[in-house]
């Protein structure tokens, strides 16, 4: 029987007789999950793993129907599990079936003997927690639910929350989801501009925003970045606001009111009743990058994606009655709302919801929170493991993480020298790293190292989640050998598969984006190799998205963004390795005739991106160039540009510039490439 070691085994690390220390810390381990780890283990074994997986692709739908039953409650049976098609896109699970995300995340734990149990505990940035049970969870929806029926909010319509990380993002989320509405966040780190954007294109009637944000001490001002949206998104009514900071704020007569006294208010009840809600209703759409400037509303619905959430909630971080979760993602992001809000809630655990950042009073932050909560299970980002592996081991190690049982990682592929650190002075070679591949899109875990029974491999995502079938194929769409790279694909539907995009009515550029490329199949975006152990291991995005601190972002609106100023002709926006952020933003700016770079030109420009996308998009390198390399046909060549980017300095490395205009362009290019600073500082 397989019996796996009390600590860490490393099974491979060939670098380490190497003398040089990157190529140490760099080179892949392998580590084999420890008896600490597998003696609680859901799935005891590798054996039942790899049962439970054929079963899944051998009979998908008798497997998901067991699983929909055991996971979630259902008003209504369902008549048919699955109705799909990969070429004319649609996807219909549990059809008939009828349930509610709110009933199955708050009312069923109420007579499951929660009641009392804690459901979050918010920590403040200003280092303050509060505790919020299952029960208060239930009265603080129902109450806003009401206030949202009050307003003639029901089935269908949309409501936008624009919320920093306070207890009222949850309730907004769940009040929508109790009565049938629909929400969409809008990640508070956006601009008034991107905010506008996303509430147009949703038809929005209501917003919930708040006087601030306050991340680090420092103070975000949400309703003043809302008014200026608002002046052009006549379709909101009523504008909620969560008074955060107490601040004195403007509020419009008639539109405005405060959280807190609505929900206050006399007629309002502190019951509602569930609005069932068909299977295939929309829980929410979620905006995300895409290939052109125009955001894609990504929409989920209600039965298959709680199931995909909460089925990987409990495998994939192996989570158990009295354990404490603390996810660090922001909830206006995929991760916050599978893996923040809905797996955890709908299978009753306490997790910890923080509203700070990680080096706020200071880097210890993250342990900090581990130790006064007895955090179990600690879900975090590569960028935000690399940026805290700065500060030294010293942090970590001054403070009690014996709590920890399984660690996971999100956003990018972690670099096996931020893995190493991770599983060494974080997880004391002891506690399994679940690196969880999987998108905006797939709405739930897709691959990943499942804890206490598969050998983790610093680097590789791992195998395929139950019901998943990936395949990588190459660009002559052949399936790809064992240890080649191709396009990572799907071959089957899984629950919790976006349905569509928002507002489009005839999903077209849903169907181009993901079913085009590689007819019969979903397509990523994402290069992957799969080697002879079946695990996969993921290279990037192929499309024009970059993914800068486990965010992603189209090249496309940074360059929009770029090319609305009045000095820039024209912009190409590509990625360049960083240290911390794993890709940095790098922009090629040729500025109009007559034009000069002035020394204030990078700030101006970088402003400017502020202001229509948000903090988070602005480049860290500007260089001006006086032409970009085209082709006759007039195509921009983006691959000369990453490679130059990312510090070639010899043309002959560049590859085949024979289709280029002007080859003299490249050479230019490359002589006036600012020094580069990847290091984060
Ligand atoms: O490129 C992959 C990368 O992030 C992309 C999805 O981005 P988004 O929809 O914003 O969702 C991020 C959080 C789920 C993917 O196409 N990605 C995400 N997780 C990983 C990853 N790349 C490698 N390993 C991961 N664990």
């Amino acid at each position: 029987m397989f019996s796996p070691p009390m600590r860490g085994v490393i099974i491979k690390d060939p670098n380490l007789q190497s003398s040089n220390q990157d190529q140490v810390e760099e080179s892949i381990l392998f580590a084999e999950p420890t008896e600490y780890v597998s003696e609680l283990s859901w799935i005891n074994s590798l054996d039942t793993y790899k049962e439970m997986y054929q079963r899944s692709i051998e009979d998908p739908e008798g497997f998901w129907a067991e699983q929909a039953e055991e996971f979630l409650y259902w008003k209504e049976p369902w008549s048919k599990v699955l109705e799909w098609d990969f070429e004319d896109p649609h996807f219909s699970w549990f059809v008939g079936g009828k349930t509610n995300v709110s009933y199955n995340c708050i009312d069923r734990h109420l007579h499951d003997g929660r009641r009392n149990k804690a459901a979050f505990i918010w920590e403040s940035d200003e280092r303050h927690s509060k505790v919020y049970t299952y029960q208060s969870l239930y009265t603080r929806v129902c109450r806003l639910s009401n206030v949202l029926k009050s307003y003639g909010i029901g089935k269908g319509d949309v409501v936008a929350i624009f919320l920093p990380m306070v207890p009222e993002i949850v309730f907004a989320m769940l009040a929508c989801a109790r009565i049938g509405a629909i929400h969409t966040i809008i990640f508070s780190g956006f601009s008034a501009e991107a905010l506008r954007d996303r509430l147009q294109q949703s038809h929005a009637k209501v917003l919930i925003t708040a006087d601030s944000g306050l991340r680090g001490g420092r103070i975000n001002p949400l309703k003043n970045m809302a008014d200026a949206a608002l002046l052009e998104c006549p379709e909101i009514q009523k504008v909620i606001v969560v008074s955060r900071l107490q601040q004195r704020i403007n509020m419009e007569p008639g539109r405005d009111v405060y959280y807190h006294e609505e929900v206050a208010r006399k007629d309002i009840k502190r019951h509602c009743d569930i609005e069932w809600v068909d299977a295939e209703h929309p829980l929410f759409i979620l905006y995300t990058s895409g290939s052109t400037g125009r955001p894609k509303g990504v929409v989920h619905t209600t039965g298959g994606y709680l199931l995909g959430t909460s089925i990987t909630f409990k495998y994939i971080f192996d989570t158990h009655e009295d354990d404490v979760y603390f996810c660090t993602a922001d909830a206006g992001w995929i991760t916050g709302h599978s893996y923040l809000v809905y797996g955890p809630l709908s299978l009753g655990v306490t997790s910890v919801l923080f509203e700070g950042v990680p080096t706020y009073p200071d880097a210890g932050r993250f342990w900090d929170i581990i130790e006064r909560h007895g955090v179990n299970q600690f879900y975090t980002a590569p960028t935000a493991i690399r940026s805290l592996m700065r500060h030294g081991s010293e942090l970590p190690l001054s403070y009690d993480l014996s709590s920890l049982r399984v660690l996971g990682s999100v956003g990018e592929p972690i670099n096996p020298a931020a893995w190493k650190w991770f599983y060494r002075v974080v997880g004391k070679e002891r506690c399994s790293i679940a690196d969880t591949w999987w998108q905006t899109e797939t709405g739930m875990h897709m691959i990943t190292t499942l804890p206490g029974i598969m050998t983790m491999k610093s680097s590789a995502a791992g195998l395929p989640f139950f019901g998943v079938q990936p395949i990588v194929i190459t660009s002559e769409q052949k399936e790809a050998e064992i240890g080649e790279d191709g396009h990572l694909c799907m071959k089957y539907p899984w629950p919790s598969i976006a349905r569509g995009f928002w507002d489009e009515v005839d999903n077209t550029r849903f169907k181009e984006t993901y079913f085009s490329p590689f007819p019969g199949y979903y397509f990523t975006g994402d290069a992957a190799m799969k080697d002879e152990d079946g695990y996969y291991w993921l290279k990037g995005r192929v499309d024009d998205m970059l993914n800068v601190s486990g965010h992603r972002l189209g090249t496309a609106e940074i360059e929009a963004a770029l090319n609305s100023s009045p000095d820039v002709a024209e912009s190409a926006v590509v990625s360049f390795p960083h240290d911390i952020k794993g890709e940095g933003i790098y922009a090629y700016i040729v500025l109009k005739d007559g034009i000069v770079a002035s020394d204030d030109l990078p700030a101006r420009l970088s402003g400017l991106i502020r202001l229509k996308i948000g903090p988070i998009a602005r480049p860290d390198v500007i260089h001006v160039v006086d032409e970009l390399p085209k082709t006759r046909s007039g195509k921009l060549m983006r691959r000369i540009l990453r490679k130059i980017a990312s510090g070639t300095t010899d043309i002959k490395e560049l590859g085949d510039l024979s289709t280029l205009v002007d080859e003299d362009v490249v050479e230019m290019i490359i002589k006036s490439r600012p020094k580069v600073s990847s290091s984060g500082d």
